[in-house]
Formats: structure tokens, sequence, C-alpha cells
């Protein structure tokens, strides 16, 4: 009997085992159509879709069963769990544009696991210290009637940041809804906060059900990276917010304080992981808020999260999502990511999105190292916890660890790695590196220690990204680390001790780019040069949820109602709330004339006067910051912008070879070069000789007026452009020029690497406006 049952048992197991393949294998892909022809019902969309992919399965039911999302409004595609072989057979149908495999994404914070704090220190000035001025802000009505979408981790409803007192109605083109769940209902959302959906089928499909102790299936923010950048877009005028520890105190602001915002919680936690791992973003669930956003009449999208490693276009979820809300008007703003400063590292490249790198602001938090030989070190924090004002013992980390720690990592601080009986009582040096920021201030913490420095690892050059520690704390740079270290080798009893942090305002050099922003070049093409702007996006305050810890370590049991993260998920709803100003303002503008206009007018000059740097004190490249710092104020008036239209972007994918987009547009018989995509920027790649370039520019600035050619060509490369004088007469004028590109070879090779890129610029200007547009150029 028994053996019996061992054989069917096994071959129950035989049988089951392809079918247990087959289940394996089986994931989420998206079917993309493009376009909705229009003349279908929701319903009998719906049942195509199912027809679809009923023709792969064996039965209705199943159908049915692997259905997640059927796109309906904008997007004609649905997301279903399928076999690799049941999809190869749904891209080889006529009407399908691509299938693709979803890729979960993650936000562009800097570190996932550490946030910080600050107040805000005049009253009258901006929290993050881009001077929006009061001029441009009431010409936009501060951002009235234009409505935002975030997709993110949701919101904290009760932040005042969200306030709706005195604020104009929900405009009447609004067609969204407040959805509810736990947490969340509908007396969560005013006139500010107008509408919030979630998302959360595909995550579901991947992780099972969620677990109801570690979020909220609503669009309650339990993480705070969604209520962070809601409220830096556009977060109301809040006075006297302040961070711990009665840090710097002032007046809160996002950027465009009374736009309305729509809220797509589309980001939840990884189950089994610390909240500090940071939350994560499924592509089926990102298109169905892209495709609800663009039906619910949203004017700016603002999506802080990206991919580790570029996608195709047509494999990007967020690219193509965003191509339906740009064909809608919607400007759609996205994070570069913070896989810097190493180059090609860029996310969300596609022409139509507005692309945000990060640098940093004019404020620092100043807290000294003061050593044993009276040598003050520089150094910076936002840890509320202090000192007395004593020496007490110093040692490096390498020197008081426990047990086996290997070479590289003694330095280090990982949990568990320090010995307690050697640290007890002292201050600690722990080096950036591996592990988190905060994690190596609670192992220091953990042993005994009284205090920790957190010295910079040479890539993180000047970038200093401030943290709450959870003891007294402060953090320097690579060169200040091994001054420290040098002087405890030079002495038998190091000692030192760390002056609280103050906040000091108008620092120079700034802005300077983050080291963590992520660069070009663009690998998907590299004729479109990104990212497009930068913004603030280190040690930027903004509201935070109630329901995590600012650090968001499980050890950590403050409660805050501001925080400050580092990212491009920080700079990004910077230039959302800059696009929805400029909306405020022209609301007939085109997505693409509206990032022209932030785009050539960008600046690129710190506060010395003096090119923008890189962390490393180098001059930085348009690969980090495209055409520079924004400057909304000067966005509000460009003078000549570049426009594309939706047919543009179709062409554009003709040139790169993608014959299939839409199905009802046929590329010309020419195929078009993606350089002549009407981009306010440049990029050559592989110049081999000359090269010569279209462009087109809108007269948008006074009717009558005449615009002169210069440039900066980048060493080594002649740039002409023809005609070089442009003549308007009204406003909506259009004027086509050329610009030609060509290697002086002998120049360039003396100076420069194959396929090594130079840099430069050309400008249109009337004496008023300079439209200026960055240039990248490699050589064959
Ligand atoms: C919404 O939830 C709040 C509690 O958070 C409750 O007081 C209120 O009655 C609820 N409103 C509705 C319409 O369910
Ligand atoms: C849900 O999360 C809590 C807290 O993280 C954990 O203790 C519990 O085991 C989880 N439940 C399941 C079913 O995973
Ligand atoms: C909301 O989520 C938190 C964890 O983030 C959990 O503690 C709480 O019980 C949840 N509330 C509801 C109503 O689900
Ligand atoms: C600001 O708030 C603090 C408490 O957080 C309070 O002590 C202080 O008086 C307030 N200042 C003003 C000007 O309201
Ligand atoms: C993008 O598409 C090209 C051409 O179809 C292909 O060769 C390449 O591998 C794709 N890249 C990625 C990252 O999927
Ligand atoms: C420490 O670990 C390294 C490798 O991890 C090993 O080679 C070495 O023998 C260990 N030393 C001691 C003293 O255990
Ligand atoms: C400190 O001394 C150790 C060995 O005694 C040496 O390896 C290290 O390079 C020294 N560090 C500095 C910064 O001088
Ligand atoms: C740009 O092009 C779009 C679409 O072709 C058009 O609606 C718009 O008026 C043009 N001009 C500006 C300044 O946006
Ligand atoms: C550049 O173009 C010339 C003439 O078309 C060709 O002979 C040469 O191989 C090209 N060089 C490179 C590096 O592509």
């Amino acid at each position: 009997m028994a053996k019996l049952l061992v054989s069917s048992t096994l071959l129950l197991l035989l049988l089951l085992l392809p079918l247990l393949a087959l289940c394996a294998e089986k994931q989420v892909y998206i079917v993309y159509f493009g376009e909705h022809s229009g003349e279908k019902t929701l319903h009998e969309i719906e049942e195509t879709h199912h027809s679809y992919l009923f023709s792969v399965k064996n039965t209705q039911e199943e159908a049915r069963a692997s259905l997640l999302y059927s796109y309906k409004h904008s997007i004609n595609g649905f997301a279903a769990l399928l076999s690799p072989d049941e999809a190869q057979r749904l891209s080889e149908k006529e009407e399908v544009v691509s299938v693709w495999p979803s890729h979960p994404r993650k936000y562009t914070i800097h570190t996932t696991r550490s946030w910080e704090f600050v107040g805000l220190e005049e009253g009258e000035k901006h929290p993050n210290h881009y001077k929006i001025g009061g001029d441009l802000l009431s010409k936009a009505r501060y951002g009235q009637q234009v409505i935002v979408g975030v997709l993110d981790s949701g919101v904290w409803p009760e932040s005042r940041s969200f306030s709706d007192e005195g604020m104009g109605p929900i405009p009447k083109s609004w067609k969204g809804i407040c959805q509810s769940g736990p947490g969340f209902n509908s007396s969560h959302c005013n006139r500010k906060l107008i509408g919030a959906r979630y998302y959360i089928k595909g995550y579901e499909q991947h992780y099972g059900p969620l677990n109801a102790s570690e979020d909220n299936r609503s669009c309650r923010d339990t993480d705070g990276h969604g209520t962070h950048t809601a409220s830096t877009v556009g977060g109301r005028s809040v006075p006297n917010a302040s961070a711990i520890g009665g840090f710097a105190r002032g007046t809160a602001s996002g950027g465009a304080p009374l736009v309305h915002l729509a809220i797509y919680k589309v980001c939840w936690p990884v189950p089994g992981h610390s909240k500090a791992d940071g939350n994560t973003c499924f592509e089926e669930d990102m298109f169905a808020a892209i495709d609800d956003a663009i039906a619910d009449g949203v004017n700016v999208l603002s999506i802080s999260i990206g991919t580790s490693s570029p996608v195709n276009y047509t494999d990007d979820g967020i690219a193509i999502g965003a191509l339906h809300a740009v064909k809608k008007n919607i400007v759609v703003a996205c994070s570069a990511g913070n896989s810097g400063p190493a180059p090609s590292t860029l996310s969300n490249p596609a022409p139509w999105i507005i692309t945000v790198g990060a640098s940093s602001v004019d404020r620092e938090f100043l807290a000294p190292v003061v050593l044993g030989n009276g040598k003050k070190i520089e150094g910076q924090t936002v840890t509320p916890s202090k000192l007395e004002r004593r020496m007490y013992p110093l040692a490096y980390a390498a020197d008081v660890v426990k047990g086996n720690v290997s070479k590289d990592m003694a330095g280090q601080c990982l949990p568990g790695s320090l010995s307690s009986e050697k640290v007890k009582g002292k201050i600690v040096l722990c080096m950036r590196g591996t592990g988190t920021r905060v994690g190596k201030g609670l192992e220091v913490k953990r042993a005994g220690g009284v205090g920790f420095i957190l010295g910079n690892s040479p890539a993180n050059g000047a970038e200093i990204a401030c943290d709450p520690h959870l003891l007294p704390a402060t953090a320097v740079v690579y060169n200040d680390a091994i001054r420290i270290l040098e002087y405890i080798n030079s002495t038998k009893n190091p000692i030192a001790t760390i002056i609280p942090g103050r906040t000091v305002l108008h620092t120079k050099p700034a802005p300077f780019m983050a080291a963590f922003t992520s660069r070009g070049p663009n690998v998907i093409d590299p004729n479109i040069l990104k990212p497009d702007i930068t913004a603030p996006g280190l040690n930027i305050l903004a509201a935070w949820t109630g329901m995590d810890s600012p650090t968001r370590f499980s050890e950590d049991h403050r409660v805050v109602e501001y925080n400050i993260f580092s990212g491009t998920s920080m700079s990004c709803p910077h230039v959302s709330a800059a696009a929805a100003l400029l909306k405020a303002i022209h609301p007939t503008w085109s997505s693409a004339a509206i990032r022209s206009a932030l785009m050539t007018t960008a600046g690129l000059i710190n506060n010395i006067g003096l090119p923008l740097n890189d962390e490393s004190g180098n001059v930085a490249t348009p690969f980090a910051y495209g055409s520079g710092h924004f400057r909304p104020i000067k966005a509000a008036d460009p003078g000549l912008v570049y426009n594309a239209s939706y047919t543009d972007y179709l062409l554009y994918f003709c040139s790169i070879g993608v014959k299939k987009i839409n199905p009802t547009f046929k590329c010309p018989t020419a195929t078009p070069t993606s350089i002549d995509l009407n981009y306010p920027s440049l990029a050559v790649s592989k110049l081999n000789g000359t090269v010569i370039i279209k462009r087109t520019v809108t007269n948008v600035g006074s009717g009558r007026s005449i615009y002169f050619f210069s440039s900066k060509p980048p060493v080594g490369i002649s740039v002409k452009a023809y005609p070089s004088i442009l003549f308007f007469d009204h406003v909506g004028q259009k004027k086509s020029f050329t610009i030609t590109v060509k290697a002086r070879r002998e120049i360039l090779r003396k100076h420069h690497e194959k396929d090594e890129y130079v840099f430069g610029w050309y400008t249109w200007t009337d004496g008023l406006h300079n439209v200026r547009s960055p240039m990248a150029v490699s050589l064959a």
C-alpha cells in the first residue's frame, strides 16, 4: 500500500512537472496595440482584449483569469499573465505593436535608507532656495486651476501642506475620483488633493496579497516618499514648519502652492524587507495609472520613478504612457535616476519626457569636528542629538572591529561589525561605500559609541547628504576623512568633539551637481541629449508621512511632519511645479513648448559666477545637467520655442526603426533621422565629417524681433547656422534653419579619444532673450 502510494505520487509528480514548469515560467506581460480607434465602447474594448488573450489560451476562463488590466482610455493594451510562448504568439499578431515582460521599478531617491530633516530659514524664502519670484507666481495664480498627477507611494492627507483653505474650486474639467480604502476615504480629498487612486494588481500578482501590517490598500502613504514629492510640487505655504530638534524653522512651500494634486499610488513595500529598503513599483500598475490620469484630466504628470538600467522605448511603460499623455498636451517630468556619477546610467530618456537631474542648493548644515590637535574640520549634519562641549576618545572603525572583518569592509561600520569593548564611549569614524549612512550610525550606537563621523568615499566628492542620525554625528568630505585618519595615526590617544549642527544659507559654490545624479550619454538613442535639465535634489525639505520615521529604520520611533530627502526623485517635482506654473500662464502651449522654455532658459553659472561643477569640483557637462539649472522666471518668457507635435514623435519612431507604433500611422518612404527631431538640445554621436541638422523655432515673444545666432562650438568642431539671422514679425511665426556641425579632425584627434564627447552650445538672441541649446558631439 505504502509502496503504491509512493509510486503514484511519483507518477503524479511526473505528470505535474511539465505543468509546474509552465506555471513557473509565467509572468506578467504588457501587450500594446497603440491607440484606440475611438469607435468602441469600454466594454467592447475589454472584449477585444479578451479575445486576443483567448486566442493564445485554452479556455475562456483561463483567459479571463490571466487578465490583470485592460487599458481602455488612451492606451490600447492589456497586462496579463502569459508564458513566453503565449507572449511570442501575441507579438506576432498584426495589430500588436509590442509585447514586453513588466519590469518592477524603484524610486529614484539617492539612498532609500537615509532621510534627513531640516526646517526652513527665512520666512520669505522658498525652502529649497531656487527663487520663484512672486511676480511669476502671481502671474501663474500660484498654479490655480492646473492639475498635477503624481505617481508615487500615496499621500499623507493630514499634512498642513495639503490644506485646501482659501483654494479655488476644483477645475470643471476634472473627471477623476477619490478612491476609498483602509485609512483613506472621500473625506481625505479636498480642493488641494482632488483625486486619489491606487493600483496594486501587478504588485499582488508578483508578491501575493498586500500584508496589511506593512501598508494600507489605499492612497494612504505609509512610506513618506509620495508625500514628499507631492508636497514639493504643490504643497501649501506653511509658516513655522520645523524639523526635528528645533532645527531651522521657516515657511515650507511647494513650487506651485495653489496647484491641484491628483494622487496615483503605484509603489508598495517589498514583503519581508525593511521599509528602509524602499518600495517597488510595477510597470503594469503604472501603465494603468497613467491611462487613468490622462482620462481624469491632469495637466502635468510627475513621476519620480526610474529603472537602474535603460529600457527601449517600446518596452518601457513609463515612456509609452508618457507618449499618450503628451499627445493630450500633458507635460511629463521624470527623474533621471540616481546611478551616477558613472556615464550611460540615465533612465527615462524618451524625447517626449522632461528628464531631470539633481543638484545642490545654497544651504548647508555645518557641524565641524574639532580634533585634539586643535584642528577644526568642516562637517554637516541635521542630527538633533548633541555631544557635550568636551573632548571624547576618537577611533577609526577599522581599528575597533570585532572578529574577522575583511580589509575593504573594515572601515564601513556594517551591522554587527564593531566591538563594544573597543567602541564604548568613543566617537567613531566610518567610511561610506557599502551599507547605509544611517545604518552605520546605528552600528556605532549599538556598540556603545557616543558619536559618529561619516566620511565620504572618493566617489561622493563634495556632496554631503545630511541625515537625522540617532546619535550625535556629522559627515565630512573624503579629503577631510583622510585628514582625520592622519590625526588618528599621529597620536596614541586621539580625541575629538562634534559641534552641534546649524543651518547656513547662501553657501558657495551652489548649485553643484550631485554625485548620485545619473549621467548621459543616452544609450537608447545617442542622438537625443539627456538629461534635459537639473533642479534641486540634495537635502530637500518637504512634508512627510505620520506612519514612518524620518530614517525609516525600525529602531527609529520618531514622528515628523517635514523631512529631508536627496535624489532625482526630489528634483523631478521641482520641474513639474515649474511646468505647472508655465501651463497656467500659457495654457495653449504644447508639452514640447513648455519643455523647450524650461531648457533654453536654464542657467550654467553658479553663485560665484563660474560654470556649474560636478561633485568633484571639475566643470560638469551637459551629460550631468542637460541644458543647465532650471530658472522658472526666465522660462515664462523664453522668446522662441522648439515645438514638437505628437506626429513628430511618431516620425521619430520611424527614424529609430520602430515602424509600428500607431496602427493608423505609416512611416514615410524616406526615413527621417532622429537627429532632426525638433529638440531644444543637440547630440551627434560618431560624427564622421559633416552633419547638417534641421530645426524650427516658433516666436512666442514680442511680435517683431530679430534673432542672431552665436555659438561656443566644442573643441575641434565647427558650428554654423543657416540662416544666421531670423526675422519675425508676428507671434506664432515659425522659422526654420540648419546647423552644420563639422569635425575639424586634425584638432579633434590631437585632443580627444575616439567616442569621447566634446561639448558646446549655440544661442539665438534678440538682445532680450537668450535661447540656448547645449550640444554634445563624439567623433567616429
Ligand atoms: C472617513 O474616515 C474618517 C476617519 O479617518 C471618518 O471620521 C469619516 O467619517 C470617514 N468618512 C466617510 C465618508 O466615510
Ligand atoms: C506581515 O508583516 C508583518 C510585519 O512586517 C510580519 O510580522 C508578518 O509575518 C507578515 N505576514 C505575512 C503573512 O507575511
Ligand atoms: C495601515 O498600514 C499600517 C502599516 O503601514 C498598519 O499598521 C495599519 O494597521 C494599517 N491600517 C489599516 C486600516 O489597514
Ligand atoms: C513655531 O513653532 C514652535 C513650536 O514648534 C513654537 O514654539 C513657536 O512659538 C512658533 N513660532 C511662531 C512664530 O509661531
Ligand atoms: C533595444 O532594441 C534593440 C533593437 O530592437 C535591441 O537590439 C536591443 O537589445 C534592445 N535593448 C534593450 C535594452 O532591450
Ligand atoms: C579571515 O577571513 C579571511 C577570508 O574571509 C580568511 O582568509 C582568513 O583566514 C580569516 N582569518 C582569521 C584569523 O580567521
Ligand atoms: C594610518 O596607519 C595605517 C597603518 O598604521 C596605514 O595603513 C594608513 O594608510 C594610515 N592612514 C593614513 C591616512 O595615514
Ligand atoms: C506647438 O505645437 C502644437 C501641436 O502642433 C500646437 O498646438 C501649439 O500651438 C504649438 N505652439 C506652442 C507654442 O505650443
Ligand atoms: C568616414 O566616412 C568616409 C567616407 O564616407 C569613410 O570612408 C570612412 O570609413 C568613415 N570613417 C568612419 C570611422 O566611419
